[in-house]
């Protein structure tokens, strides 16, 4: 049976604990700096708190990634950065870390162009399909084997700009990606 209704799965209190706890990481850890790195598009409501939760100098910058095919594991940039991380302490910024085929392309990609280091921040942490072994260094949440939606995570692009993160089910999205509008907004 699937779930006709998404569950709530962090409130939006939830979440500004969580990333008020990531802010405090990240700055002791960087308290020289460091550049935020955006992997568009869903860690955009991420970003926009951490940077203005941590209480050290920041810059911003962003990234896009695609996929070569759908189910692939092989990712390329579409969306390259501004900056120079040339000897820069780099945070990227995630939604959530799945297989971590992205992750680790990104991380190694940054270590080749000379970044000083290179963390990761990410909004959840699901390690049931992990496939390379990658951790982020600050977690908002462990998440289980389920499917996210809000908080910058999509189906097809919607629910991205809901406050709180949503279990929602792929089976039922699947035959309408707007299954659940009439509830959630
Ligand atoms: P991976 O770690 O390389 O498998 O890539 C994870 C990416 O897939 C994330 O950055 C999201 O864009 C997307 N993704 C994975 N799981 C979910 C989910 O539960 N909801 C929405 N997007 C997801
Ligand atoms: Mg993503």
């Amino acid at each position: 049976m699937g779930r006709v209704e998404p569950q709530l799965f962090a409130s939006r209190e939830d979440i500004e604990l969580a990333v008020g706890r990531m802010a405090s990481e990240i700055s002791q850890q960087c308290s020289d700096g460091a550049v935020l790195v955006s992997v568009l598009k869903g860690s955009l409501p991420l970003l926009a708190d951490l940077i203005r939760a941590v209480d050290i100098a920041v810059e911003v910058d962003f990234l896009a990634l695609s996929r070569f095919a759908a189910d692939s594991g092989r990712v390329r940039l579409v969306k390259d950065l501004d900056c120079d991380v040339t000897g820069r302490e780099v945070v990227l910024v995630e939604d959530i870390v799945d297989t971590g085929l992205s992750l680790g392309y990104l991380v190694g990609e940054l270590h080749r162009r000379s970044a000083a280091s290179v963390a990761v921040a990410a909004l959840l942490n699901r390690g049931a399909r992990r496939i390379l072994p990658i951790e982020p260094d600050y977690t908002g949440f462990e998440a289980p084997d389920e499917f996210f939606l809000g908080y910058g995570l999509d189906w097809a692009g919607r629910y991205r700009n809901l406050d709180s993160l949503f279990i929602g089910d792929p089976g039922l999205l699947a035959d309408d990606p707007d299954a659940y509008i009439p509830m959630l907004y």
